[in-house]
């Protein structure tokens, strides 16, 4: 293993800058040739790569985005694409890759090496936090952080004008970051796709904190809810059922996944940075690094992807009580 290649794929996520610094200085730690990938698996199909050395990452530490930019790639998923960016890898002489995204890369990763016995170790970057065998992907704090943020903003419009306000935040498939994040800011309901809650439920619970003297109320909603088709539905059937209620809608999109990493994030992504080269190094390969109480662990890349983590449903009932 002397030449290592490093890329960043799928959705952006603050932190990935400072993995990718680790990468290239315990590259030169061990005396091995780092070379970065730029736009993901696009750039193994374009060729589109850069050698990466010490200095040409220094200040990238606090920056959000990707360094190296980032793809989803769709000819990667086809055999032809990966035969074009296998070949792409041989010809740069890189021995082994880190590949620093979520589920959807991790996948392209496990394809590359079973299909041609190519070592990969994934560093999980994305701000869902929907991978098994890490309390923590790199962004995820970040963006709880974020969200806290911008709904603490909202809140004091939702108080001035006595409006219920349903705040969507990201997670397609997964509600960690509504979930914590509605915990932190008081949200009278938390609606995420682990818990299924019923529309009677929510109008209940709203129903009940009017009675109980509340002028204003903050419901969080994770992007992969089916409490309405939509956010702009949910608060549509919400608005025809409690007329009392002024309701406003706001989708805070984007902005969860932008900004400078937090103190955690920039830690975690210089520690799973180290861990993913040395795994390489030592022959441990087709893992993800990932962190576990404390301890940086390894946890084969397929069920990094299939095994859910559960979602702790005790915060659920925890915000329940907090609503009495
Ligand atoms: O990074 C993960 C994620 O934020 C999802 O929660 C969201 O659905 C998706 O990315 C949107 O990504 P894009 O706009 O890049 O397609």
């Amino acid at each position: 293993m002397q030449t290592i290649g490093v890329l960043t794929s799928g959705g952006d996520s603050p932190g990935m800058n400072s993995a990718i610094r680790a990468v290239v200085r315990t590259c030169a730690h061990y005396d091995k040739k780092c070379i970065g990938v730029v736009r993901g698996f696009s750039g193994l199909i374009e060729n589109n790569t850069k050698l990466l050395s010490t200095r040409s990452v220094r200040g990238i530490i606090n920056r959000g985005g990707t360094f190296l930019y980032s793809a989803r790639c769709k000819e990667f998923m086809t055999k032809e694409g990966r035969k074009k960016a296998y070949k792409n890898l041989k010809n740069s002489g890189i021995d082994g890759l880190i590949i620093i995204g979520g589920d959807g890369s991790f996948t392209g990763a496990m394809m590359l090496e079973k299909e041609f016995s190519f070592p990969v170790v994934g560093i999980p970057g994305t701000i869902d936090n929907d991978l098994h065998g890490t309390s923590h992907t790199l962004g995820y704090d970040t963006a709880l952080n974020t969200v806290m943020e911008a709904i603490d903003k909202i809140r004091d419009t939702a108080i001035s004008h006595h409006r219920l306000f349903l705040v969507e935040v990201m997670g397609a498939d997964a509600g960690f970051i509504a979930l914590n994040s509605g915990l932190a800011i008081g949200a009278q309901e938390i609606l995420i796709p682990e818990a299924n809650m019923s529309f009677e439920k929510l109008i209940n619970s709203l129903k009940k904190s009017k009675k109980s003297g509340k002028t204003s109320s903050i419901i969080v909603v994770a992007e992969g809810d089916k409490t309405g088709k939509n956010v702009f539905d949910l608060a549509s059937k919400i608005e025809e059922t409690l007329s009392r209620y002024e309701t406003r809608v706001s989708v805070l999109g984007h902005i969860q996944r932008g900004g400078s990493p937090s103190c955690f994030d920039r830690v975690l992504g210089t520690q799973l940075g180290v861990r993913a080269v040395e795994s390489l190094i030592d022959g441990n390969y087709g893992k993800m690094v990932g962190i576990n109480n404390g301890k940086i662990t390894l946890t084969e890349l397929s069920k990094a992807i299939k095994g859910k983590t559960k979602i702790n449903k005790d915060l659920l009932r925890i915000s329940q009580i907090m609503n009495t």
